[in-house]
C-alpha cells in the first residue's frame, strides 16, 4: 500500500529547495515541511520577520507568508530534520568539478554524498530519499549503495529521482502549474510504492496526467536532456543571428516565422547576447562528460558545440561593441544595464554580463553598472572571480550605480545585458542629452524600441539585424 507522507525534510535551502518545498507546504497543509541548511545566515534570512528572504523570486514572499510557522519551518538542525521525516528531498548544490578527473565538465557530487551519509547516520526509521538536485545518470545507484552500507537495522531506504524544471524568475508560477512533474523509481514493488507516495503529495495540486512516472535512469537523464535541448535551441537561434547580421535578415522575424511551425513552437527562440545561469552550460557539459565516459565521442562533440556557440556569441557581441566604437574603448565609459543572468532574478551565476565586463576591462574601458536586483557586493565578487583576481583595479574601473539614469550619465555607449522591463521605457531623451556623441546603444536582448531611439539620435545596434 502507498506510504502516507506526513513529514518532509528538504536538505538545502537554496534557489530550488526553498521555493519548491515552500510550495509543497502551502499546497499540503496536512504535511509538516522543514527546510534545513548548514548555512546559518541563509536560514536566518528565510526566517526574517520582515520577509527579506535570501532569494528574490516574484510571488515567493506570499507563499512563505502563507505557511511559515504553520507547517513550514526553516532550520539549521539538519540531523533532527532528517530523523523526524518520512520523506527527504536532497536539494544541495552540485557544482562543476574544479579539479581532478572530469574537471570543468563533471558534476562535483561531494555535497550529495555528504548529505547521503548524514541521512544513513541519523536515520532510525525507514525513509523515502528523493534526488531533487540535478545529478548525473545513475547517481541514485551510488546513493543507494551508501545508504544500504550504513543503514541501521530495520531502516530501509527507497530512492526516487524527482528533477526540478522550474526556471528562475518564474519559479512560483512554474511550481503552481508545472508542464509536468517527473518521478523516477525502481520498478520493484517497493520502488513503485515510494513513487506513489510522492505522486500523492503532488496530486494535492497537480492534475494526475501531468505527473509522469518512469524508471530511475530515464528520470535522471531527462533532466540533463531537457536542459541541453533548451540550451541548444538558444544556441541555434543565436547562430542564426550572426547570419542575419551579415545578410540583412532580422532574427526576430526569422524566429517568429520558424516558431509558427507547430512542430518547432514559439517559445525560447529569443536571440540574445548568450545564455547564462547556473544550469545550461553546466548540464550541457555534464552530458558531454557522460557521452565521453561512454566512449561516444561524436555525441560529446555535438553537445559541446552548444556551449562553444554560446561562448562565440558572447565574444562576438563584445567585439561588436569595440569595433563599432571605432576599434577602441580605452578610457571610454560603457554603461552596462543589467547584471543578472535574466530578468526577474537577482541571480548572477554565469551571467553574460560578467564575460562582457571582463572583456571591456581588458580593453581598459571604464564601466558603470546598474541592475535593479543585484547588490554591489555581488557584482564585485563576480568580477573578481570570488577574490581570485585583485580587487583594486576592478574597483577603480567599475562603478555600480543606483539607477539606470545615473549609470548612463556621460557614457559613450550603453549595453543592455539583462531584459529588465524597466529598461524599455527609460527617459531615453534625457539619457541621450547627457551622453558623449555619437551616443551608442547595444541592445543585447532586442527589447528596446529601435525606431524611437533612432529618432532621438542614438546609434542602435541590436542582435541579429543587418541594418
Ligand atoms: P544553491 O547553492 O542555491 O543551494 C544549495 C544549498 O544546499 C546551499 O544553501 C548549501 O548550503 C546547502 N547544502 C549543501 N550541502 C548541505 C548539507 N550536507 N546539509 C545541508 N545543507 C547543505 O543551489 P540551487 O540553485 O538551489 O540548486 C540545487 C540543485 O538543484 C542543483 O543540483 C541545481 O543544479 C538544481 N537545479 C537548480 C535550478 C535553478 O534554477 N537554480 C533549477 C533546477 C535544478
Ligand atoms: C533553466 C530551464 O529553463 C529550467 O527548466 C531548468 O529547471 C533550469 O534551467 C535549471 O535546471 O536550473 P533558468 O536557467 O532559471 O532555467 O532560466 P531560463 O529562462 O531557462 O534562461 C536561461 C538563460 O537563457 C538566460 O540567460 C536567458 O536570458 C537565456 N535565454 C532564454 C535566451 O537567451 N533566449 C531565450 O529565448 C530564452
Amino acid at each position: 500500500a502507498p506510504i502516507e507522507v506526513k513529514k518532509i525534510v528538504c536538505i538545502g535551502a537554496g534557489y530550488v529547495g526553498g521555493p519548491t518545498c515552500a510550495v509543497v507546504a502551502l499546497k499540503c497543509p496536512h504535511i509538516q515541511v522543514t527546510i534545513v541548511d548548514v548555512n546559518q545566515s541563509r536560514i536566518d534570512a528565510w526566517n526574517d520577520p520582515d520577509f527579506n528572504l535570501p532569494i528574490y523570486e516574484p510571488g515567493l514572499v506570499d507563499v512563505v507568508k502563507g505557511c511559515r510557522g504553520r507547517n513550514l519551518f526553516f532550520s539549521t538542525e539538519v540531523d533532527k530534520g532528517i530523523a523526524e521525516a518520512d520523506l527527504i528531498f536532497v536539494s544541495v548544490n552540485t557544482p562543476t568539478k574544479k579539479s581532478g578527473l572530469g574537471a570543468g565538465f563533471a558534476a562535483d557530487l561531494n555535497y550529495i554524498e555528504l548529505a547521503t551519509r548524514r541521512i544513513a547516520e541519523v536515520s532510525t526509521s525507514s525513509k523515502i530519499v528523493v534526488e531533487k538536485s540535478t545529478v548525473p545518470c545513475r547517481t541514485a545507484e551510488s546513493m543507494r549503495t551508501i545508504l544500504e552500507a550504513n543503514a541501521k537495522p530495520g531502516c530501509r531506504f527507497d530512492i526516487l529521482s524527482n528533477p526540478e524544471f522550474l526556471a528562475e524568475g518564474t519559479a512560483i508560477e512554474d511550481l503552481f502549474a508545472p508542464d509536468r512533474v517527473l518521478i523516477g523509481s525502481l520498478q520493484s514493488q517497493e520502488g513503485l510504492d515510494a513513487c506513489a507516495a510522492l505522486a500523492n503529495v503532488y496530486a494535492n495540486w497537480i492534475p494526475k496526467e501531468r505527473i509522469l512516472t518512469v524508471g530511475l535512469w530515464s528520470s535522471e537523464l531527462s533532466k540533463l536532456a531537457a536542459n541541453a535541448m533548451l540550451a541548444q535551441r538558444i544556441s541555434s537561434v543565436n547562430m542564426l543571428s550572426a547570419i542575419c547580421e551579415a545578410t540583412g535578415a532580422n532574427v526576430d522575424e526569422v524566429a517568429y516565422a520558424v516558431g509558427k511551425d507547430s512542430r518547432v513552437g514559439p517559445k525560447f527562440l529569443k536571440a540574445s547576447v548568450g545564455f547564462g545561469g547556473s544550469c545550461f552550460q553546466k548540464y550541457s557539459l555534464n552530458l558531454v562528460y557522460l557521452a565521453r565516459s561512454l566512449n561516444l565521442e561524436e555525441v560529446a562533440r555535438y553537445w559541446y558545440a552548444v556551449v562553444e556557440a554560446n561562448d562565440y556569441q558572447k565574444n562576438r557581441f563584445a567585439k561588436k561593441v569595440v569595433d563599432t566604437l571605432f576599434n577602441t574603448i580605452t578610457g571610454k565609459k560603457i554603461a552596462v544595464l543589467g547584471f543578472a543572468f535574466k530578468a526577474d532574478t537577482g541571480d548572477t551565476r554565469e551571467s553574460p554580463a560578467i564575460d562582457l565586463i571582463n572583456h571591456f576591462l581588458s580593453e581598459r574601458a571604464r564601466v558603470t553598472v546598474y541592475d535593479p536586483e543585484v547588490q554591489e557586493s555581488q557584482i564585485m565578487l563576480d568580477l573578481t572571480d570570488y577574490g581570485a583576481k585583485p580587487a583594486e583595479p576592478i574597483q577603480k574601473a567599475v562603478t555600480v550605480c543606483p539607477s539606470a539614469l545615473e549609470a548612463c550619465k556621460g557614457a559613450d555607449a550603453i549595453v543592455v545585458v539583462t531584459e529588465w522591463k524597466e529598461f524599455v521605457n527609460l527617459d531615453w531623451q534625457s539619457i541621450h542629452d547627457t551622453m558623449n556623441k555619437p551616443a551608442f546603444i547595444f541592445d543585447g536582448r532586442n527589447i528596446l524600441k529601435r525606431q524611437e531611439l533612432k529618432n532621438i539620435g542614438f546609434k542602435v545596434v541590436s542582435i541579429g539585424t543587418g541594418d
